[in-house]
């Protein structure tokens, strides 16, 4: 069967790298605190937490399972599964989220390569103004922001030519603990300076009252299918590389809790490291809040610009293990589904991010009508985030919800994931969860966002 011509992972824990690779990137380190610092904190932790659990975790087994079943890309995977409907639309539309994510998620990978130099040579120094002052100049560099997002969209497809199995695992057994180590110790400097106690209370004692907020709801709602790649298909595609004899959802667990506890971590640096400092106000970073926040932190610490360049590099890897994931989509979707050469399909796919990127890469103030898109007052890149994180992916991960719990139904699915013995916790939770609670929940969210923007 083609499942072995098609390469697999070389064992569970080959999956689970391969996958926490493609959920842990700039979604937990940049996304998660940009986002809190938006949402208000500690209330948008927690609607996160309860969107982490109840909605995504569940919604990560589906996707897993239909990729081990069909052994194939996600168009054709839901062609395997149910023949002659129109389910495969799903899978169509995460090949195209795969291409929008990307177009502005290697944008922001070109900031951290960029940082990994400035860090390591003292380029930004000077107070809390001066660092602001020269995230803003440097982004606004259009030769050089192109220039560094094409270098990452090209580093991405080289390493795909290849294919996905052979690096990916090796690269993330060794980033994993590196990262979370270095994590830890930021997270202990941050929360040691003074101040770091107001940064903590705003993180960690939610306003009860924006729980409810519609904002509130569909930006979690929306963070959370980012940073854990739901919604357009990776866990279908790399689920397709996993091997039957291997126990899917312990695999799952295992990567949620990754993912979770990294981007909770990184709030344990950025707000503890944000409130220390005289008039920090975390909304009004928006995506440079990072880039605002660390290079101050690292100054605080001896040896910190050696600590700021490893961080960033250390940042740049993990965004690479994602922009793989993101590529593979569409590029498996193109050799699985229409034929094409390996080579070929990573050559278009790329051709046809990196223009899509340019509008991204030259709206943070580069180029006014990019920058502040007429009638929308929010940059093209802030845009194409909205459409794909808020709206794509959830609407995706809602398709795949009723697919499994209503289409090919959840004994249909239990028998995949208890293949050869496997055990499942909680079956029955589960698929309670994804037939009714996900549908409801995302559906409800997404329902809701439309009226308040259009004032229904
Ligand atoms: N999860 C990654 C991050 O947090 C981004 C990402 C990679 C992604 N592959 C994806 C998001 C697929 C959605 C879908 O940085």
């Amino acid at each position: 069967m083609a499942g072995t011509d098609r390469g697999a992972w070389s064992s569970r824990l080959g999956f689970i790298l391969a996958a926490a690779g493609s959920a842990v990137g700039l979604g937990n380190i940049w996304g998660f605190p940009t986002q809190v610092g938006q949402g208000g904190g500690a209330a948008f932790v927690l609607v996160y937490l309860m969107c982490v659990a109840l909605i995504c975790a569940p919604i990560m087994v589906a996707e897993v399972a239909i990729g081990r079943r069909a052994q194939r890309d996600p168009v054709t995977a839901f062609r395997v599964i149910r023949p002659g409907t129109a389910w495969w639309l799903t899978g169509l539309l995460g090949v195209l989220a795969g291409v929008g994510i990307l177009s502005f998620y290697a944008v922001i990978a070109g900031w951290t390569v960029a940082y990994i130099w400035f860090t390591a040579t003292g380029a930004v120094t000077g107070g809390q103004q001066a660092f602001g002052e020269f995230f803003t100049a440097f982004v606004s560099n259009v030769p050089v922001i192109i220039g560094l997002t094409l270098l990452v969209l090209g580093t991405t497809a080289s390493i795909i030519v290849a294919g996905v199995h052979g690096g990916i695992e090796r690269v993330t057994k060794l980033l994993m603990p590196v990262l979370i180590g270095l994590l830890l110790l930021l997270a202990i400097r941050a929360v040691t300076l003074p101040g770091a106690e107001n940064g903590l209370a705003y993180y960690m004692r939610p306003d009860m009252s924006r729980i409810w907020d519609i904002g509130v709801l569909n930006a979690a709602l929306g963070q959370a299918f980012f940073s854990l790649s739901l919604g357009m298909g990776a866990m279908i595609t790399y689920g397709s590389y996993l091997s039957r004899r291997e126990t899917i959802g312990t695999a799952v667990i295992w990567v949620v809790v990754l993912d979770t506890g990294i981007a909770l971590l990184a709030g344990f640096i950025i707000f503890p490291a944000g409130f220390s400092i005289p008039g920090f106000d975390p909304a009004t970073g928006g995506p440079g809040l990072i880039f605002t926040v660390l290079p101050r932190l690292f100054a605080t610490l001896p040896g910190g610009h050696l600590f700021g360049a490893a961080f960033f590099i250390l940042l740049a890897m993990a965004a690479l293990t994602s922009t793989i994931s993101l590529l593979e989509v569409p590029v498996a979707h193109l050799i699985d589904a229409h034929g094409w050469s390996r080579p070929r399909a990573v050559l278009v796919v790329t051709g046809a991010t990196a223009v899509l990127a340019i509008p991204s890469a030259l709206s943070n103030g580069a180029v006014p009508f990019f920058t502040s898109l007429p009638g929308l007052g929010m940059g093209f890149l802030d845009l194409m985030a909205l459409i794909w994180n808020n709206f794509a992916l959830p609407i995706g991960g809602l398709f795949v919800a009723l697919f499994v719990g209503w289409a090919w139904r959840i004994d249909g699915a239990l028998e995949e994931l208890q293949a050869e013995g496997a055990s499942f916790p909680m079956p029955a939770v589960w698929g309670g969860l994804l037939r009714y609670v996900c549908p409801i929940a995302i559906g409800l969210i997404i329902v809701f966002t439309f009226r308040a923007a259009f004032g229904g």
